[in-house]
């Protein structure tokens, strides 16, 4: 069984789907694992540091690609390269299939297996797998550290002989796993913590962190039998806005998180709630290339209404890539191990399996 893998376009993607301890752990299995030059070494890994693993690098692409049973990628291949993709190999990625659905079904037209990962369910057994998880705590953790970064005040609270700095507030929308991830990291550099979710279960699980739980008074449970979020009536956004707004009167900075699947973010904070903050106030919308939680937000710039930052961009990971592609790379290993038939040495389509029927794209 051939595994392979490309260098991403860096200037967009800079984590990779395998590291050099996850090389080792296919070629103890019998893989043989090729990459192409200089696949890892704007992350400290050198090609010798694989070849010394017996990876094979190869200078030109096109032969790693058609050498190979299975491509591990981040996003898909340009079309050149798709090109070259033939019959019977498989395909492993975050394909982000609702954007990408013509050049998907194209490819599909050759009879590759095409999985996406982030269509992995939301079960137990698929925990390991689950990159959405692993890649969403990074988020989570980053966004606070890059809006306290931005912050021109001190986080915790200091009682100092020349008086006392009063602790930031912190305000995380969406308690899912960026949001329970920003609250734990924005606890422990000393912010008071509120956080709100339309999903009931979520309230239990930010006050264990410490943080308090802003509830819209009267309102259902919006959760999907997937665990998912669903989308509020209007009559609940009025209630959440009037929450809000006067919540963000003593709000310092906000990590927004609130996504619904395949559908764009919710439209939370707006206009009149940003101009009650004051100004030298952050605003982090986690939410940004999904159309963002706030009325400003513009991804990749930092707007500024009224002396509050507004930041958001496409992908906040490619800020700490080493530590999301070794978090990736062992959740494609184990999706792979999964699929991966050890008698026969070949990929099982078991299509009674949910994890592989949900995240195969047929
Ligand atoms: P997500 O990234 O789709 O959404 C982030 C958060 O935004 C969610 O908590 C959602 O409820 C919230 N949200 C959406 N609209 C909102 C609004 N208008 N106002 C306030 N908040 C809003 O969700 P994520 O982080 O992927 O988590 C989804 C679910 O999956 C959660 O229930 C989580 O506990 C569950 N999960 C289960 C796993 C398992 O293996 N059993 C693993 C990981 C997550």
């Amino acid at each position: 069984m051939k595994i392979a893998s490309i260098l991403e376009n860096t200037e967009l993607e800079k984590r990779i789907s395998i590291t050099p301890d996850i090389a080792k752990k296919y070629i103890d299995l019998g893989f043989e694992v090729a990459l192409s030059e200089n696949y890892g070494t704007h992350l400290g890994f050198n090609d010798q540091s694989y070849l010394d693993l017996g990876v094979k690098v190869f200078k030109n692409e096109n032969e790693v690609i058609e050498g190979s049973d299975i491509i591990v990628q981040l996003g898909l291949l340009s079309d050149e390269k798709n090109l070259l993709i033939k019959e019977n190999q498989t395909l492993i990625g975050v394909l982000n299939p609702f954007q990408n659905m013509n050049k998907i079904n194209n490819l599909n037209k050759k009879n590759i297996n095409i999985f996406s990962l982030e269509l992995l369910p939301r079960i137990t057994r698929a925990q390991s797998m689950d990159i959405l998880s692993s890649q969403a705590n990074l988020a989570g953790y980053k966004a606070v550290i890059e809006s306290f970064a931005n912050f021109e005040k001190a986080i915790p609270m200091m009682m100092t002989a020349a008086g006392t700095v009063p602790a930031a507030k912190v305000l995380v929308v969406g308690a899912g796993v960026a949001g329970l991830q920003a609250i734990a990291t924005a606890k422990r550099m000393g912010a008071i913590v509120f956080a709100t979710d339309v999903r009931m279960a979520s309230k239990e699980q930010v006050e264990s962190l410490g943080g308090k739980f802003l509830t819209v008074e009267g309102s259902e449970n919006l959760e999907t039998e997937g665990g998912y979020a669903k989308e509020t009536s209007d009559e609940f956004k009025k209630k959440q806005e009037n929450l809000l707004a006067e919540t963000l009167k003593k709000i310092d900075i906000i990590i927004c998180t609130a996504l619904i699947p395949g559908k764009k973010a919710p439209l939370i904070i707006k206009e009149n709630m940003i101009d009650n903050m004051n100004a030298g106030s952050i605003i982090y919308d986690l939410a940004a290339s999904q159309g963002g939680n706030t009325s400003f937000t513009e991804v990749d710039k930092v707007v500024n209404r009224n002396g509050v930052k507004i930041m958001g961009e496409t992908n906040i990971l490619n800020k700490l890539p080493t530590s999301a592609s070794s978090l990736y790379a062992k959740n494609v290993f184990n999706f792979v191990m999964n699929l991966y038939d050890k008698e026969n040495k070949k990929i099982n389509i078991n299509l009674d399996d949910e994890i592989i029927e949900k995240t195969l794209i047929k």
